[in-house]
């Protein structure tokens, strides 16, 4: 087990199937706010749901093609980060975030999103990291940006959400992009 410190003392610690329970509460608060930005897969409503999306990340950690960590702020399971469809072959990752209403505009997100990107690039040797987020998504755009991301392209009506297709963009940053950063990492 291991955990990092973030700002303001949140910590960063690896989201396991047996937090369902605390998952599920987090989940009862952050439902709506995350419900139009982030896969419908992900939305649960029940521990079970929530169980079984930690059952899924549980499968990726150990199939070496993703895994999910949590952010606890003051205790409190208030967001979190993952990454998915890692491809040895391709050497390419795709990592995405929430947070509940309470912890947004606090600067956690950044410095977790770092870590996990920092992970993909020297743990794991990918030359790609991908961030897909809907185009009237600011803040989601923004920590793409944060984190040194260029926006690749938009992938026109692409994400359906409620009767509507919304835009999607593409964002990404390269290993020796991500090396090269004056960002102390
Ligand atoms: C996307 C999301 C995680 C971004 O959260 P966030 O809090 O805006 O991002 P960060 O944690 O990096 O914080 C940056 C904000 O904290 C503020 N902040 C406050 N104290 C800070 C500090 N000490 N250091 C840095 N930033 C700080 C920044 O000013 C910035 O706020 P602003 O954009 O209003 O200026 C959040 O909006 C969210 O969960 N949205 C719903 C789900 C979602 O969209 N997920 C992404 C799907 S692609």
């Amino acid at each position: 087990m291991y955990e990092r410190i973030l700002r303001d003392g949140a910590r960063l610690a690896p989201l396991q199937v047996w937090h369902a329970e605390e998952f599920a509460a987090h989940m009862d608060r952050a439902r709506e706010h995350i419900r139009p930005w982030v896969g419908a897969s992900f939305v649960t409503s029940d521990v079970d749901g929530a169980r079984k999306v930690l059952e899924g990340y549980a499968v990726r950690t150990s199939q070496g093609t993703g895994g999910i960590h949590g952010i606890w702020l003051d205790g409190r399971l208030v967001g979190g980060v993952m990454a998915f469809d890692l491809s040895e072959a391709m050497g390419s990752c795709e990592v995405g975030c929430w947070l509940e209403p309470a912890a947004e505009g606090r600067g956690l997100m950044t410095p977790a999103c770092e870590a996990l990107v920092e992970w993909a690039f020297r743990e794991r040797g990918q030359h790609r990291v991908e961030w897909h987020c809907r185009a009237d998504n600011d803040r989601s755009s923004a920590v793409a940006r944060r984190l040194g991301m260029t926006l690749e392209g938009v992938r026109r009506e692409a994400w359906p959400y409620e009767g509507h297709r919304y835009d999607k963009q593409v964002w990404a940053v390269l290993a020796h992009e991500w090396q090269s950063s004056t960002t102390p990492k």
